[in-house]
Parts: C-alpha cells; sequence; structure tokens
C-alpha cells in the first residue's frame, strides 16, 4: 500500500523573520510513518518545520507554509491509498508578507488574517478510491466538532484529540468513521495509536503484511 502521511505544523510568515505557526512536535505522523514502513508500506511523508531524524526510507518532502504541503499533497494524492493528515496546519496567514522586518513602533497592532487552504477538505473532494483519515484537535465537544468535520471534509475516519497531545508523548483519542463506529483509545503511546490506523489503512485495502 502507498500512504500518504503528513505531520508537524506549517508556517504562516508575517515578514522574513516572524510566522504564525503552533506547538506541534511532528511525533503522531512520524510514528505513523515509522508503523506503515515497518508494516512493509511505501510512504511518502510531508513535514513541516520539526527537529526529531526522519524516517529514511521513506520518501520525505519537507515544507515550512500551508501552501507548500497542499502542493506536494495534491502532487502525490493521485498514486496514494491512504491519506493520514496528522499535521497540525495553520487555518490562516498574513493578508500581506512584508519583505522587509516589521518595525516596532509605539501603540497597539492590528494583524491581518486570510484563510489558508483546507488540504484534507480539497482532498475530500478529490477523493476517489483513496482512504482518508483526518485528525480533529478539540476543546469543547470534541465529539460533534470531530463529526462535522468528518462530514464536512469527506472523510472515511476522523481521530478527535485534545490539545493535550500536542507536544507529548502520549494520546487520548477517539476514532469516528463515516460509518458510525467509534472507538475509544484511552491513554495510549502515539506508536499504539500510529498502529492502530495503519491497520485501519490496511483493513480496506488488500494490503501485503509484515508483523
Ligand atoms: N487541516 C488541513 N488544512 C487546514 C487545516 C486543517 O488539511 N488548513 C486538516 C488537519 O491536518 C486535520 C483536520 O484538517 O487532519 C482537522 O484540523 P483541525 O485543526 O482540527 O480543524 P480545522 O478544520 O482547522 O477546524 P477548527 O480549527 O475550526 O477546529
Amino acid at each position: 500500500m502507498h500512504f500518504l502521511i503528513t505531520a508537524g505544523p506549517t508556517r504562516e510568515y508575517l515578514d522574513p523573520v516572524r510566522f504564525i505557526s503552533n506547538a506541534s512536535s511532528g511525533r503522531m505522523g512520524l510514528s505513523i510513518a515509522r508503523t506503515a514502513l515497518r508494516r512493509g508500506h511505501q510512504v511518502t511523508l510531508i513535514v513541516g518545520p520539526i527537529a526529531p531524524r526522519l524516517p529514511q526510507a521513506a520518501r520525505t518532502i519537507r515544507v515550512e507554509t500551508t501552501e507548500q504541503m497542499a502542493q506536494a499533497c495534491f502532487k502525490h494524492f493521485a498514486r496514494t491509498d491512504c491519506v493520514i493528515m496528522s499535521a497540525a496546519v495553520a487555518d490562516y496567514q498574513p493578508v500581506v508578507c512584508r519583505t522587509s522586518k516589521i518595525k516596532k513602533r509605539p501603540g497597539k497592532m492590528t494583524l491581518h488574517l486570510k484563510p489558508t487552504t483546507d488540504i484534507l477538505a480539497e482532498l475530500g473532494r478529490r477523493k476517489k478510491r483513496q482512504l482518508l483519515i483526518g485528525f480533529a484537535l478539540e476543546t469543547d465537544q470534541p465529539r460533534a466538532n470531530a463529526l462535522s468535520k468528518l462530514k464536512k471534509k469527506n472523510l472515511d475516519y476522523v481521530v478527535a484529540n485534545s490539545p493535550l497531545s500536542l507536544s507529548s508523548e502520549r494520546i487520548e483519542a477517539t476514532i469516528l468513521s463515516a460509518a458510525g463506529e467509534s472507538f475509544s483509545t484511552g491513554s495510549v503511546s502515539k506508536l499504539t495509536l500510529a498502529r492502530r490506523l495503519v491497520l485501519l489503512g490496511e483493513s480496506h485495502f488488500d494490503a501485503p503484511r509484515r508483523h
């Protein structure tokens, strides 16, 4: 099988030295990539700026901005069987990115932002045979919000989790399916959740398996 996995944050620049981003460590996506490789799959890994060492056997594309991540995902989507979108993609970008450093001035400052491309929603529109698994980071009404993302983005599964899992070794998640199933993991390592998601992907395809 061919997995397309995204990991880490994206950055949206205000000027040459400042950006909007988030605290994603990329651990979840890297665990999924390592698990899929270990089980004999092909992996395209699209990663935002993160420090950890990346698995060598994956075809890795390093990106910084949401638009770069979007273009890389769209390019590789056609020959993908399963997308696992664990990247913490920035939702907004500055309307203008200054070419010179913004100078400090007295008083308040207002930033004007516009939405970035919703990569997963676009993949949902383009999908044919591909299995789409998204994440939903929620602070309130996790189940209802995650289900609404599942529908809106035309996903097969959504993994609801909380900001506690950002930058953490562990994750507490609920996996919800388009068919109405639901499974809560309890608090598990990201590697344990990774294995569950890769097995879920395999269960939809007649894939060669290694243990
Ligand atoms: N996602 C994406 N492109 C974006 C924003 C999010 O592909 N511009 C993906 C994420 O990688 C994740 C899923 O969509 O798999 C849900 O992301 P999340 O941040 O939880 O939700 P949003 O759709 O951004 O909505 P909100 O921030 O309002 O909860």
